[in-house]
């Protein structure tokens, strides 16, 4: 792009001021100012304009009630998990993981999922991700696509993981890296921020960018091409998770959902996940901060809590209703945040305040369009203990505790001393198999390798 070319797109779009600093610009900073100029997705900065004029979001119409659960009784569960297991066994199953977030809670320096979380191995999150695809792929004899997400801030240092463990085993053919998209903030009067006189402050455009980035990236053809039906999408900080649950899978399949959501029992009821519900005849996610207080602690007849499941991000997709999703533009979501600008002179201000405005898409605003949605409770203890924070709840420290507990439940069941080792995935992706191999071999007190 040129000095010309950029000058005119920006007036255009009332941005000018973000050039006004131009004369002071060496060659570099002027060539890679350029280069953000080009990347700015000026429909969605109309959009975010639009909705700071309007003084925010839409306020939603009618009262949210939950939706339904499902939650397998022993017949429908081996059901559900043959129907699962029969779609991966025929390869059409993809694992879709994102990893593109900044993890400012964690306040680790590096993608969140080369964060070291075994408490014996010091094996990364991006390892049992990665080890849980492997595992699936031998299993079943299949080919397993791995789909990782990743944003400008963290896609060379997640590749060159990947790179430096051997791609943990991984047919480095079936791992496809993706970058989302990045967003300007705005300040008040929607003018576009600048953190330094030649730099524009961008940072990703939320998970719900994982739709236009899968098909702007050639994600969704590849998905296509190797002739995927389901899609099990997941989150970088949760390494209990059951990646591409067969019953879960199945249960999707089953009941021809365009997009299936786990979720379980809230810890409390201020616990700040989504829950799902139904309003005005559609199913859709509510954010736990939209939710009054009356809502989150309403009790049904029984003392159970109203809204007493929350989602934990685990979703399958069928691939026509995410190539259905991928072309229709989400809603956005404003956050007010402290944002670093150049004042007038060239300074850069910290504010101490909120000053500026983020925007961000999120996945699950695909939800009221789906015709048919299911949503699956499952036990937290066995697959949700994500490291958000870094301390207290939701920490290493916890995620750790879980991790352990959940190994030594598959030990104990498998009639084995709770020793202190861990379970690579690629060894025994769930009790049951850790069950059959201790029947024939002897484990070992170190990390249990294939
Ligand atoms: P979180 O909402 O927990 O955000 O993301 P985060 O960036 O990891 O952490 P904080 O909020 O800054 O502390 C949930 C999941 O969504 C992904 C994250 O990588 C994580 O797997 N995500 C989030 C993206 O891929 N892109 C985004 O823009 C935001």
């Amino acid at each position: 792009m040129t000095f010309a070319h950029a000058t005119d797109v920006l007036n255009r779009h009332n941005q000018g001021h973000v050039l006004r600093f131009w004369e002071r610009l060496d060659a570099a900073a002027r060539e890679a100012l350029l280069a953000q100029v080009a990347t700015l997705d000026f429909e969605s900065i109309a959009r975010m304009r639009g909705m700071l004029a309007a003084g925010g979001g839409a306020a939603a119409a009618g009262a949210p009630e939950p939706a339904g659960v499902v939650t397998l009784n022993a017949t429908a569960r081996g059901a559900a998990i043959a129907r699962g297991e029969a779609e991966l066994r025929a390869g059409r199953v993809g694992v879709l993981l994102v990893a593109g977030g900044q993890g400012s809670r964690l306040g680790y320096d590096g993608p969140k999922g080369a964060y070291v979380i075994g408490p014996v191995s010091g094996a990364t999150l991006f390892y049992y991700h990665a080890r849980k695809v492997l595992a699936l792929a031998r299993r079943h004899g299949v080919r397993v696509p791995l789909y990782i997400m990743t944003s400008d801030t963290n896609d060379a240092a997640t590749r060159a993981h990947f790179e430096q463990h051997g791609f943990f085993g991984l047919p480095r053919e079936d791992v496809f890296f993706f970058m989302q998209g990045m967003w300007p903030a705005l300040d008040a009067e929607g003018r576009i921020i600048l953190d330094a006189p030649g730099h524009i402050f961008l940072s990703p455009d939320g998970h719900g960018g994982t739709l236009s980035a899968l098909a702007a990236s050639g994600g969704l053809a590849d998905m296509e091409r190797r002739g995927l039906t389901t899609i099990f999408y997941f989150q970088v900080d949760n390494p209990l998770v059951e990646v591409a649950d067969p019953a879960f899978i199945g249960l999707h399949l089953l009941e021809h959902a365009d997009i299936s959501i786990k979720v379980c029992a809230k810890r409390e009821p201020q616990e700040g996940l989504g829950v799902v519900v139904m309003r005005d005849g559609r199913c859709e996610m509510v954010e736990y901060s939209e939710l009054t207080d009356e809502q989150k602690n309403r009790r049904a007849p029984d003392g159970e809590l109203v809204f007493k499941y929350g989602s934990v991000a685990i979703h399958v997709f069928s691939l026509p209703f995410l190539k259905q999703e991928a072309i229709r533009p989400l809603p956005l979501h404003l956050a007010h945040k402290k944002i670093p600008f150049c004042a007038d002179d060239g300074t850069v201000v910290k504010p101490e305040a909120n000053t500026g405005y983020k925007f961000e898409k999120f996945i699950f605003d695909v939800l009221p369009d789906a015709k048919r949605v299911v949503t699956l409770a499952f036990d937290r203890a066995d697959e949700f203990s994500p490291v958000k924070n870094a301390t207290g709840p939701d920490s290493p420290e916890t995620c750790r505790r879980d991790l352990q507990a959940k190994w030594a439940r598959w030990l104990s069941a498998a009639g084995q001393p709770a020793l202190p080792l861990e379970i690579d995935p690629a060894y025994a992706l769930d009790a049951e198999e850790l069950r059959e191999k201790s029947k024939r071999e002897k484990l070992k007190t170190e990390m249990l390798k294939c």
